[in-house]
Protein backbone atom coordinates (compact mmCIF):
# COMPACT_ATOMS: atom_id res chain seq x y z
CA UNK A 1 0.00 0.00 0.00
CA UNK A 2 1.46 3.45 -1.24
CA UNK A 3 1.52 6.09 2.30
CA UNK A 4 3.22 9.29 2.19
CA UNK A 5 6.05 9.39 4.82
CA UNK A 6 7.34 12.81 6.45
CA UNK A 7 10.27 12.70 7.09
CA UNK A 8 11.53 15.12 10.50
CA UNK A 9 14.86 15.85 11.97
CA UNK A 10 16.06 18.42 15.01
CA UNK A 11 19.38 19.05 16.53
CA UNK A 12 20.14 16.56 19.27
CA UNK A 13 21.09 19.53 21.29
CA UNK A 14 18.70 22.08 23.41
CA UNK A 15 16.10 19.20 24.48
CA UNK A 16 15.02 19.54 28.08
CA UNK A 17 14.19 16.45 30.17
CA UNK A 18 10.63 16.64 30.84
CA UNK A 19 8.70 15.34 33.81
CA UNK A 20 5.10 13.48 33.90
CA UNK A 21 3.39 13.27 37.26
CA UNK A 22 2.91 9.79 38.53
CA UNK A 23 5.34 8.85 35.56
CA UNK A 24 9.17 7.30 35.52
CA UNK A 25 10.67 7.43 32.23
CA UNK A 26 13.63 5.12 32.46
CA UNK A 27 16.01 2.88 30.32
CA UNK A 28 14.36 -0.51 29.78
CA UNK A 29 15.24 -3.27 31.53
CA UNK A 30 15.51 -6.05 29.50
CA UNK A 31 14.42 -8.84 31.95
CA UNK A 32 11.20 -7.16 33.02
CA UNK A 33 10.41 -5.21 30.17
CA UNK A 34 11.05 -6.79 27.20
CA UNK A 35 8.53 -9.55 27.20
CA UNK A 36 6.04 -6.09 27.81
CA UNK A 37 6.88 -4.06 25.36
CA UNK A 38 4.89 -5.76 22.56
CA UNK A 39 1.86 -5.98 24.36
CA UNK A 40 2.43 -1.75 24.58
CA UNK A 41 3.27 -1.39 20.69
CA UNK A 42 -0.22 -3.57 20.23
CA UNK A 43 -2.40 -1.14 22.54
CA UNK A 44 -0.92 1.87 20.61
CA UNK A 45 -1.01 0.76 16.85
CA UNK A 46 -4.16 -1.56 17.38
CA UNK A 47 -1.59 -3.96 15.74
CA UNK A 48 -0.79 -7.99 16.63
CA UNK A 49 2.41 -7.65 19.39
CA UNK A 50 5.47 -7.66 17.72
CA UNK A 51 7.30 -11.55 17.93
CA UNK A 52 9.32 -11.99 20.94
CA UNK A 53 12.64 -11.30 18.61
CA UNK A 54 11.61 -7.54 18.26
CA UNK A 55 14.84 -6.49 19.48
CA UNK A 56 17.41 -8.37 17.19
CA UNK A 57 17.73 -5.88 14.10
CA UNK A 58 20.88 -4.42 12.64
CA UNK A 59 21.91 -1.24 14.71
CA UNK A 60 19.35 -2.00 17.93
CA UNK A 61 21.29 0.13 20.41
CA UNK A 62 20.34 -1.87 23.79
CA UNK A 63 21.06 1.93 25.84
CA UNK A 64 18.42 3.11 23.35
CA UNK A 65 15.20 1.66 24.46
CA UNK A 66 13.42 4.13 27.23
CA UNK A 67 10.15 3.21 29.13
CA UNK A 68 7.41 4.91 30.57
CA UNK A 69 5.54 3.42 34.11
CA UNK A 70 2.75 4.08 35.87
CA UNK A 71 1.52 2.33 38.84
CA UNK A 72 3.94 -0.95 37.82
CA UNK A 73 2.31 -0.99 34.36
CA UNK A 74 3.98 0.33 31.06
CA UNK A 75 2.34 3.10 29.55
CA UNK A 76 4.64 3.71 26.52
CA UNK A 77 8.55 3.25 25.36
CA UNK A 78 10.63 4.14 22.18
CA UNK A 79 13.46 3.38 20.85
CA UNK A 80 16.73 4.95 19.13
CA UNK A 81 19.62 4.12 17.84
CA UNK A 82 22.65 5.72 16.31
CA UNK A 83 23.95 5.64 12.19
CA UNK A 84 25.95 6.66 11.01
CA UNK A 85 25.60 10.01 9.90
CA UNK A 86 22.59 10.90 12.63
CA UNK A 87 20.38 9.29 15.57
CA UNK A 88 17.11 7.62 14.09
CA UNK A 89 13.73 7.45 16.53
CA UNK A 90 12.30 4.44 15.30
CA UNK A 91 9.32 4.00 17.57
CA UNK A 92 7.54 5.98 19.66
CA UNK A 93 4.16 4.49 21.50
CA UNK A 94 1.87 5.32 23.97
CA UNK A 95 -1.20 3.46 25.23
CA UNK A 96 -4.37 5.31 24.20
CA UNK A 97 -5.65 5.77 27.99
CA UNK A 98 -2.57 7.78 28.63
CA UNK A 99 -2.09 9.66 25.81
CA UNK A 100 -2.15 13.23 26.04
CA UNK A 101 -0.32 13.87 29.10
CA UNK A 102 3.13 14.50 27.84
CA UNK A 103 4.59 10.90 27.39
CA UNK A 104 5.19 10.73 24.21
CA UNK A 105 7.26 14.21 24.64
CA UNK A 106 9.03 12.64 27.94
CA UNK A 107 9.76 9.55 26.32
CA UNK A 108 11.89 11.69 22.96
CA UNK A 109 13.56 13.99 25.10
CA UNK A 110 15.16 10.45 26.83
CA UNK A 111 16.34 9.61 23.66
CA UNK A 112 17.66 12.99 21.90
CA UNK A 113 19.40 12.95 25.20
CA UNK A 114 20.59 9.57 24.70
CA UNK A 115 21.11 10.33 20.78
CA UNK A 116 23.37 13.30 22.00
CA UNK A 117 25.07 11.30 24.42
CA UNK A 118 26.69 9.38 21.46
CA UNK A 119 27.73 12.27 19.66
CA UNK A 120 24.94 12.35 17.27
CA UNK A 121 24.21 16.33 16.27
CA UNK A 122 21.08 15.94 14.48
CA UNK A 123 18.18 13.18 15.38
CA UNK A 124 15.34 11.83 12.49
CA UNK A 125 12.23 10.35 12.44
CA UNK A 126 9.87 9.35 10.18
CA UNK A 127 6.31 9.25 10.24
CA UNK A 128 3.27 8.75 7.93
CA UNK A 129 1.41 12.12 7.27
CA UNK A 130 -1.89 10.32 7.98
CA UNK A 131 -1.21 9.80 11.23
CA UNK A 132 -1.80 13.44 12.99
CA UNK A 133 -0.97 12.51 16.30
CA UNK A 134 2.51 11.36 15.65
CA UNK A 135 3.39 14.68 12.80
CA UNK A 136 1.55 16.51 15.78
CA UNK A 137 3.50 15.34 18.64
CA UNK A 138 6.97 15.81 16.71
CA UNK A 139 6.37 19.03 15.52
CA UNK A 140 5.96 20.06 19.01
CA UNK A 141 9.37 18.44 19.66
CA UNK A 142 10.61 20.84 17.36
CA UNK A 143 11.32 18.55 14.42
CA UNK A 144 10.50 19.88 11.05
CA UNK A 145 10.17 18.23 7.82
CA UNK A 146 13.32 18.07 5.57
CA UNK A 147 11.23 15.41 2.89
CA UNK A 148 8.54 13.72 1.98
CA UNK A 149 7.89 10.64 0.09
CA UNK A 150 6.10 7.92 -1.31
CA UNK A 151 6.14 4.65 0.27
CA UNK A 152 5.27 2.16 -1.73
CA UNK A 153 5.02 -0.81 0.34
CA UNK A 154 3.84 0.99 3.51
CA UNK A 155 2.34 -0.93 6.33
CA UNK A 156 -0.87 -0.53 5.06
CA UNK A 157 -2.04 -0.56 9.24
CA UNK A 158 -3.14 2.35 11.03
CA UNK A 159 -2.16 3.32 14.62
CA UNK A 160 -5.26 2.56 17.05
CA UNK A 161 -5.88 6.56 17.23
CA UNK A 162 -6.91 6.64 13.92
C1 LIG B 1 1.91 9.73 18.76
C2 LIG B 1 1.84 9.34 20.24
C3 LIG B 1 3.11 8.58 20.60
C4 LIG B 1 1.72 10.65 21.09
O1 LIG B 1 1.74 10.26 22.47
P1 LIG B 1 1.27 11.27 23.65
O2 LIG B 1 1.89 10.81 24.92
O3 LIG B 1 -0.19 11.41 23.60
O4 LIG B 1 1.94 12.66 23.18
P2 LIG B 1 2.16 13.94 24.11
O5 LIG B 1 1.13 13.98 25.21
O6 LIG B 1 3.59 14.01 24.49
O7 LIG B 1 1.81 15.08 23.07
C5 LIG B 1 2.70 16.14 22.80
C6 LIG B 1 2.12 17.01 21.71
O8 LIG B 1 1.96 16.29 20.50
C7 LIG B 1 0.81 16.77 19.79
N1 LIG B 1 -0.19 15.69 19.70
C8 LIG B 1 -0.31 14.57 20.46
N2 LIG B 1 -1.38 13.85 20.07
C9 LIG B 1 -1.96 14.52 19.06
C10 LIG B 1 -3.10 14.28 18.25
N3 LIG B 1 -3.89 13.19 18.42
N4 LIG B 1 -3.39 15.18 17.28
C11 LIG B 1 -2.62 16.28 17.09
N5 LIG B 1 -1.52 16.57 17.85
C12 LIG B 1 -1.20 15.70 18.81
C13 LIG B 1 0.28 17.93 20.61
O9 LIG B 1 0.92 19.11 20.18
C14 LIG B 1 0.72 17.55 22.00
O10 LIG B 1 0.81 18.63 22.90
P3 LIG B 1 -0.52 19.08 23.71
O11 LIG B 1 -1.14 17.85 24.30
O12 LIG B 1 0.02 20.02 24.73
O13 LIG B 1 -1.40 19.71 22.69
C15 LIG B 1 0.57 8.47 20.54
O14 LIG B 1 -0.59 9.14 20.05
C16 LIG B 1 0.65 7.09 19.91
O15 LIG B 1 1.21 6.15 20.50
N6 LIG B 1 0.08 6.94 18.70
C17 LIG B 1 0.08 5.64 17.99
C18 LIG B 1 1.48 5.20 17.60
C19 LIG B 1 2.21 6.18 16.70
O16 LIG B 1 1.65 6.72 15.73
N7 LIG B 1 3.49 6.42 17.03
C20 LIG B 1 4.34 7.35 16.31
C21 LIG B 1 4.99 6.76 15.12
S1 LIG B 1 6.26 5.59 15.54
Amino acid sequence: MRRTLVRMERPADGVEAAVVPGVEIRPWRRSDDHPRIPGVYAAAFGHDPWPDDWDRFEGFDPGGVFVAEERGALAGFCICFPRADDGYLSVVAVVPQARRRGIASALVAAAVERLASLGREVVRIDAYQDAPAAVGAYRSLGFTTYDVVADDDADPRGSAEE
